[in-house]
């Protein structure tokens, strides 16, 4: 990742490849927030109608590339901000702002991001934007001279020597750092990335930050009785693997659990999913990276809340060994399973690592799942569906989402939904699919709740859309892997603390 440092604004006088500036969509043209002045000195007075002159019209995310004047920086790189007045800019708008900036810029070995920064908040936001935006995956490329370079990035601010804005910068660190991570396992490719390499990895970084861990190999699932896990598991050469994190900080104010589905490679199993579904299904283990990345963080900033994270992981394919739709499949608890369909596995997984989670008798769990494709037809690729088994769970989860910058949209769990699951199995306590089309979501959410004990709060968040971007990357948004919910978890355990 990009080194990032703050210094004290002067746009003019910065040494760096390229000074990052805002531009404010104005009455007859763009404006130049405050910060400029120094730069807009070295151009004569002349930087706005510049940027003008170049089709700048500071529609927001809109980029401008212009030579810079001589001395200081070697290009300005103006990004719109919309028509927001000063001080009036969200954090998500500034994140936003600096990772298309940024991306702009990714050839260049320096950039100094001079955007508005009232406040501590407003540097974190900048600082994450950058850090995000910055993000490259060339592990498998030869050539990477079209890419990001690690680079080193710097925070223009009058905050500078502000000890709040220091620790800003320490945090949008630590976040980026959560996410990037996440972002490099899932798109990591799923022949280097089994549930072995995937829990060994998790271990590993768990113990550099000072995180407990714990991990049940195939045997263990197996004697342990959690036949989802082993189940989904047993049809791929490569075993599956569940593991606990635990960050347990002295005198925590509440004990938060986070579980996330690691489909390391979800083929569907028997029910094998069509070629063109298959292709993002490395991705299948967002959740689990997202749980794991968020509770190092969160042991990483100090926060004095207690985080227990299971990450169920598993490879989902056909074979001879394979589960077969109508196998009955015995939960961890002892719930009974029928798998009418062998694609509807997150569930499977999940079920084990929610009764295994309840049983910490955590305040909260939240589990984190690329779980439905329905869920993607209901909300598209960018917001993540937020369910719940009680309305003041969810809005905080929803909450913490909205501070993050994480879109996320509430979607119900219907009591009928769990009585078509448990109807459609004649054989077991429930089948695995309602056996019908609609709400293919919903019902994902009913069977998980039946999963989870009776007195636990309790939210699911189905990232089936932004876990991968298919298409172009936006604003601090890479294609690929994009670690989406990382940074809701790090917020909610944050706020929690108060
Ligand atoms: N991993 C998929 C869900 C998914 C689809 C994630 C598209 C990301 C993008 C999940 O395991 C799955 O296959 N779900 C099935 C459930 C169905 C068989 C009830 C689905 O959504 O089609
Ligand atoms: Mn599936
Ligand atoms: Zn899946």
């Amino acid at each position: 990742m990009s080194t990032i440092n703050l210094s004290r604004i002067d746009t003019a006088g910065a040494q760096t490849d390229v000074v990052v500036i805002g531009v404010v969509k104005g009455e007859g043209g763009v404006t130049l927030p405050a910060g400029t002045e120094s730069l807009n000195q070295a151009y004569d007075g002349r930087l706005a109608g510049v940027l003008e002159s170049l089709g700048a019209t500071g529609k927001t995310g809109e980029v401008t590339k212009a030579a810079g004047p001589g001395s200081g920086a070697a290009t300005v790189v103006a990004v719109g901000l919309g028509e927001a007045p000063d001080g009036e800019l969200k954090t998500e708008d500034l994140r936003r702002a600096a990772g298309a900036a940024v991306r702009a810029a990714k050839t260049s070995q320096s950039v100094s991001l001079a955007l508005p920064t009232p406040d501590a908040s407003c540097v974190r936001a900048v600082a994450e934007g950058a850090l995000l935006g910055r993000y490259a995956y060339t592990a498998y490329k030869s050539d990477q001279s079209g890419d990001s370079e690690p680079g080193s990035l710097t925070v223009l601010t009058e905050l500078a020597d502000d000890a709040g804005a220091r620790t800003a910068l320490e945090q949008a660190t630590i976040v980026a750092e959560a996410v990037n991570g996440a972002r490099d396992w899932v798109n990591t490719p799923p022949s280097d990335l089994h549930p072995v390499e995937f829990a060994a990895s998790a271990v590993e970084l768990a113990e550099r930050y000072g995180v407990q861990s714990e991990v049940l190999d195939e045997k263990a699932l197996l004697d342990g009785g959690y036949g989802g896990i082993s189940g989904v598991g047993q049809g791929s050469a490569n075993p599956p693997r569940l593991i606990r994190l635990s960050y347990t900080p002295q005198n925590p104010v509440a004990h938060l659990a986070y579980v996330g589905k690691g489909i390391t490679f979800d083929s569907g199993g028997l029910s094998l999913k069509p070629p063109t579904g298959m292709i993002s299904m490395k991705a299948d283990m967002g959740g689990a990276a997202a749980v794991v990345g968020a509770t190092i963080a969160i042991a990483r900033l100090g926060l004095p809340v207690q985080v227990t994270a299971y990450a169920a992981m598993a490879e989902n394919m056909p074979s001879g060994a394979a589960i077969r739709p109508s196998d009955v499949l015995t939960m961890y608890g002892g719930k009974t399973v029928e798998v009418l369909n062998t694609d509807a596995e997150g569930r499977l997984v999940l079920g084990d690592a929610l009764v295994r989670a309840s049983e910490d008798k955590p305040d909260l769990i939240v589990d984190v799942a690329t779980l439905t494709g329905a869920c993607v037809v209901a909300l598209g690729t960018k917001v993540a569906g937020a369910f719940a088994n009680n309305d003041a769970t969810r809005d905080r989860v929803l909450d913490a989402a909205g501070v993050a910058g994480e879109p996320m949209w509430p979607l119900p769990i219907p009591v009928e939904l769990l009585d078509k699951l448990k109807s459609h199995s004649k054989v077991a306590d429930l089948a695995n699919i309602t056996g019908e089309a609609w709400g293919g979501a919903l019902a994902a959410a009913a069977f998980l709740g039946e999963f989870v004990a009776e007195g636990i709060d309790w939210a699911h968040l189905d990232i089936a859309g932004p876990a991968f971007n298919e298409g172009a990357a936006a604003n601090y948004t890479p294609a690929g892997g994009t670690g989406f919910a990382v940074r809701t978890l790090i917020q909610l355990a944050a706020s929690t603390a108060g």
